[in-house]
């Protein structure tokens, strides 16, 4: 497209011209009605002035018949500015008047006619115009009082022309109003498209420049910024997730086969390859278990999560997760106390905050066991708290392990992130993140605090508000 053609094809541009079309029409419906105005009340007033010489002429034709009618028009044409008189005799001699000629077959009409006419002092050629009332007098004498029309003529051309050359100027204006606004809109968003498609192209890290005016266009570059800025941010956020994926998958792949081929080569009896099978076995569901998860930590991010929101008792849940995790904590040493005294109302999936609860537990049981297990060992404390917390739902979960330290608390929320210490046991990584990531989807935060000892974990929810109320769940969906 031409550079023209794009000036032309702007919203700017065109609605300039259509303002331009409905400004002309408006300026030639006003013009004209002033035109056609002056020119009826200079009509108006030859009329009446006419009227008014013509009663007074019959009058002093009625007194003194046409010898007086003669004197009198012969007087009043002699005089400097006078109107157009002619006595004439039925034939159509001229008897008295200041009318050299007139258009043929003036004088055979009566009433109003406009007629060409020439002066009697006036030179050869000098033709005008006027508006004559032509009258015939009792005895068959025409009567002709006229008043000329060029003045007339000359206020309606003053105002035609002044109209042509508004509307030319107009025009000029307009269209070089339409181009210089096009112009500057359009090399904005040129620049606006230019710097798209260098960031399409692969440069994320772009942005639509911004001129600081506050205009549309501005505010529209600065939502797209915003939009890039999220986008380059869950690109980052992918990214790391599938170089992580890629990576922590491939480390327990790499074992499932080696010891598949271990086997393969040493082992002799069924016994050693039945121990293999199942190794092998635990290992795939360890996969499966990190796939899951993977998998759930990306619905609750996404925010998938929220289309089952529902009210419920988090306090309930708590005691359940409680009741599941007894006989394991009890088995490893722990003295489990559930503290949940309901209601604790919150609005959203119950299943991730269950589970969310239970990957906390989980944690507890695993990283804050006593050392020794046996009949005689002091069992450590496993709390499970739950309640309301003003408009908030707090669900708590707190041992009497070795903790987080501090600077990596935050650290280990993160995907596959396990802290030195734990490499021993088993997992993947993704507990703390689901956790943090369900907190997140329910508008809520995970909080890791020192229990002194051991470890503070705390899921913060906002509390559903009365039936109807949808203040929690405003924006989730
Ligand atoms: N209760 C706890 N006590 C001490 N360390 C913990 C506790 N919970 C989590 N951690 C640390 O945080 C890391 C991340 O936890 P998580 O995301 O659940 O992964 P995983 O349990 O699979 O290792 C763990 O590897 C562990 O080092
Ligand atoms: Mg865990």
């Amino acid at each position: 497209m031409t550079a023209l053609g794009k000036l032309l094809r702007t919203t700017a541009f065109r609605l300039t011209l259509v303002y331009l079309v409905l400004f002309a029409l408006y300026a030639v419906f006003l013009l004209g009605f002033f035109a056609l105005n002056a020119r009826r009340l200079v009509t108006e007033q030859i009329t009446t002035t006419v009227d008014t010489e013509v009663s007074g002429l019959a009058q002093q034709y009625e007194q003194g018949g046409i010898r007086r009618l003669v004197q009198v028009v012969d007087i009043r044409s002699r005089r400097p500015g006078s109107s157009l008189y002619l006595v004439a005799t039925p034939t159509g001699q001229g008897l008295a008047g200041n009318v050299s000629s007139l258009e043929p077959g003036t004088l055979g009409q009566t009433g109003w006619v406009e007629t060409a006419y020439r002066r009697l002092d006036a030179p050869e050629g000098s033709e005008h115009h006027a508006l004559v009332r032509v009258s015939e007098l009792p005895g068959g004498f025409h009567l002709l009082v006229g008043r000329d029309v060029e003045e007339r003529e000359r206020i309606y051309d003053i105002i035609t022309t002044a109209g042509r050359w508004s509307m030319a100027v107009v025009v000029v204006l307009g269209l070089g109003g339409g181009f210089f606004v096009s112009r500057r809109i359009l090399r904005r968003v040129d620049a606006i498209t230019e710097k798209a498609q260098t960031i399409m192209a692969g440069n994320l890290s772009g942005r639509l420049p911004v001129a600081g005016t506050g205009d549309e266009i501005d505010r529209l570059a600065l939502n797209v910024n915003a939009m890039l800025d999220r986008i380059e941010s869950l690109m980052r956020g992918f990214k790391e997730v599938s170089d992580n994926v890629a990576h922590d998958l491939k480390t327990p792949l790499t074992r499932l086969r080696n010891r598949c081929e271990a086997a393969l080569r040493s082992a002799r009896t069924e016994e050693e390859y039945r121990a293999a099978l199942n190794s092998t076995i635990e290992e795939s569901e360890q996969l499966i278990r990190t796939f899951d998860a993977l998998l759930m930590i990306a619905r609750a991010e996404a925010g998938e999560g929220g289309r089952y929101m529902a009210d419920f008792d988090a306090a309930e849940a708590a005691r359940g997760i409680g009741e599941l995790y007894e006989p394991v904590a009890e088995q490893k040493g722990f003295r489990l106390v559930v503290e949940a005294p309901g209601p604790a109302i919150v609005r959203g999936n119950q299943e991730l905050i269950s589970q969310a609860l239970a990957n906390l537990v989980d944690n507890a049981i695993k990283y804050a066991a006593p050392a020794s297990s046996g009949a005689n060992a002091a069992p450590s404390t496993l709390q499970i708290l739950a309640g309301p917390d003003g408009d908030h739902v707090v669900l708590t979960v707190a041992d009497a392990g070795p903790g987080i330290p501090e600077r990596d608390r935050a650290h280990a929320v993160e995907r596959f992130v396990r802290l030195e210490q734990s490499r021993s046991l088993p997992g993947s990584g993704l507990g703390l993140s689901l956790v943090s990531a369900v907190a997140h989807l329910h508008h809520g935060e995970l909080r890791l605090e020192d229990n002194g000892p051991g470890l503070k974990a705390t899921i913060i929810l906002p509390r559903a508000g009365p039936p109807g109320s949808d203040a929690i769940t405003s924006g989730m969906d």
